[in-house]
């Protein structure tokens, strides 16, 4: 975990990763959007796409979790051209957080503007229902640590980022009218990103609650800071898969995670569809 990182190879292997994907016909994309759990047939929505396997991109972290396909996929939709990335590192498979956010740091220098963070996440706010849409408004990094650690890469950002206003108020209004033009119901709301894999206890809930989080989850934030870092917009959706631990009775599982979100990804995708629409 604390072992040095050498801060100009780890740029060189974002430059690879991104020359590649820049040669690539839909190159560069206008936005880029990272699919959680269970989305990931959104990528199939694009037009002219051009698929690429993360194993065929140097220097990619694979992600081995179920219900993540491991590909980016460059293609057009409502005439954007759109970086879909089905699949995402998680800290929990035991990554670092700067191969956690290989993939942000790569869409950056690649020029994307906009990044569009999707997850999956245990409702905390006890009005959520299974399949509530949550737009990011604010998130809290429980994570114990930070993608920005060790030598600053001037050619990234800023040694000390500003994270006031991480999901621009733009695009979080922006999803507000996609939403009610397409007759979809959004809530709002904090993240809190924890490290996983387990999931939290009923004490973890009821602390998380008083701290000011809406959801639970355990990505997205890494992505987010390394995106602010590079100067990127960030637009966050939650998808609440599940009331969080001890709200109900029952335990929870990782397939009635994966079932809801499956259940709801077509409200899901054309709210997206109608984010990228008012781009
Ligand atoms: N906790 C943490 N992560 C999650 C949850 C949860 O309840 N549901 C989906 N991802």
């Amino acid at each position: 975990m604390n072992r040095p990182v050498d801060e100009s190879r780890y740029f060189q292997d974002v430059e690879a990763a991104a020359r590649l994907l820049t040669s690539q016909p839909g190159a560069p994309p206008d936005v880029a959007i990272v699919l959680g759990s269970g989305l990931g047939d959104f990528a199939g929505g694009l037009t002219d796409a051009v698929t690429t396997p993360y194993a065929e991109i140097p220097n990619w972290p694979a992600s081995a979790v179920v219900g993540h396909a491991g590909k980016l996929v460059l293609g057009s939709l409502a005439g954007k051209r759109v970086a879909a990335l089905a699949g995402r590192a998680h800290f929990y498979e035991g990554h670092d957080l700067r191969t956690v956010t290989f993939a942000t740091r790569v869409l950056g220098l690649m020029g994307v503007k906009t990044l569009i963070l999707t997850n999956a996440a245990g409702g905390i706010n006890l009005s959520f229902k299974p399949g509530t849409l949550m737009v990011i408004d604010d998130h809290i990094n429980l994570l114990g640590s930070n993608p920005l650690v060790g030598a600053n890469e001037d050619r990234f950002g800023a040694r000390f980022p500003d994270m006031t206003n991480v999901y621009a108020k733009r695009l979080r209004e922006s999803a507000d009218e996609a939403a009610a033009a397409r007759g979809l119901r959004v809530a709002h709301g904090v993240y809190v990103a924890v490290h996983g894999p387990s999931y939290e206890t009923p004490a973890e809930i009821r602390f998380l609650r008083t701290i000011g989080a809406d959801a639970v989850g355990m990505s997205t934030v890494p992505e987010a800071l390394v995106a602010r870092h590079m100067g990127m917009e960030v637009l966050g959706i939650s998808c609440i898969t599940n009331p969080a631990a001890g709200v109900l009775p029952e335990p929870l599982h990782h397939e009635e995670v994966m079932e809801v979100a499956r259940r709801v990804k077509g409200e899901f995708s054309s709210l997206l569809e109608g984010v990228i629409e008012r781009l």
